[in-house]
């Protein structure tokens, strides 16, 4: 349950979001708009890693900050600091626990999410001898080794090779169903639009929010980004719009 009301945020006066207002109850959410749209500021502000400066965040009626252990938090690929001298299982540790040491449980949970996303045997390698999608792939396993109760990602399939996003497509249903609540930030929204409840777009302000029929089209697009976005198909009910570089 995440209710976001009338949050706005700006760095150093620079504003970077405004007025926005959604909220969502047991839902896959995915939050799509241009570069410098405020994606990455939302998520962070939901985090409790920013604060809202005016309105109000509750995460399962909790104030942000005080949510921070229910939520798993897998990063946008670019601040990943993708050299620190670390191995792949401790990254993964990373998820499980708060406390210094780990138990055996927390170490059969990091090497069942790191099985999850495909990668059991880098186990014990360094995190920095990874390609990029390995590492945001080992980065989504250590958000799931968490079992959080809300999942975010940000941009989480940018690297990953489409076998390997497919997977992880898969992962999140299978999540969905056991309840997790889930919101991702995507560029290109087709290989999830039939997958999502929800698509939140934004640009600074919320342009929109509904299910991906109420919201994408091309006046909402436009809206957001500024430009016409071609609609490649409209099937059921559902356009496609073309963003990336490809089209379900
Ligand atoms: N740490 C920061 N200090 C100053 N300005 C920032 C900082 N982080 C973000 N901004 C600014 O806030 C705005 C929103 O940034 P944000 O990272 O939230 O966008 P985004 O939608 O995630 O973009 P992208 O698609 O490129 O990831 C941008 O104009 C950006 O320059
Ligand atoms: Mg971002």
């Amino acid at each position: 349950m995440i209710e976001v009301k009338n949050v706005s945020y700006a760095y150093n006066g620079n504003i970077a979001l405004q007025n926005v207002t959604f909220s969502s109850k047991d839902e896959f959410v995915a939050v799509m708009g241009p570069n410098g749209s405020g994606k990455t500021t939302l998520i962070k502000l939901i985090m409790g890693l920013l604060e809202s400066e005016k309105g109000e965040i509750k995460v399962f009626g909790r104030e942000a900050k005080e949510a921070r252990n229910l939520i798993g938090y897998m990063p946008q690929k670019d601040t990943i600091a993708r050299h620190f001298p670390i191995r792949v299982k401790d990254i993964v540790l990373m998820g499980t626990t708060k406390r210094r040491f780990y138990t055996k449980e927390d170490i059969e949970k990091a090497k069942k999410s790191l099985e999850e996303v495909g990668l059991p045997h880098l186990w014990n390698e360094r995190f920095s001898s990874l390609s990029q999608g390995q590492q945001q792939r080992v980065m989504f396993a250590r958000a799931l080794a968490k079992e959080p109760k809300l999942l975010i990602l940000d941009e989480p399939f940018s690297a990953v090779d489409l076998p390997s996003r497919d997977k992880m497509i898969d992962i999140l249903n299978e999540k969905r169903r056991e309840g997790m609540e889930i919101i991702i930030v995507v560029h290109n929204i087709n290989p999830i639009l039939h997958e999502i409840d929800k698509v939140l777009l934004l640009n600074k302000k919320a342009i929109a929010f509904g299910s991906p029929r109420e919201v994408l089209n091309q006046e909402t697009l436009k809206k957001a980004y500024g430009t016409d976005i071609q609609i490649v198909v409209c099937k059921e009910g559902y356009c496609h719009p073309l963003i990336g570089d490809e089209h379900a």
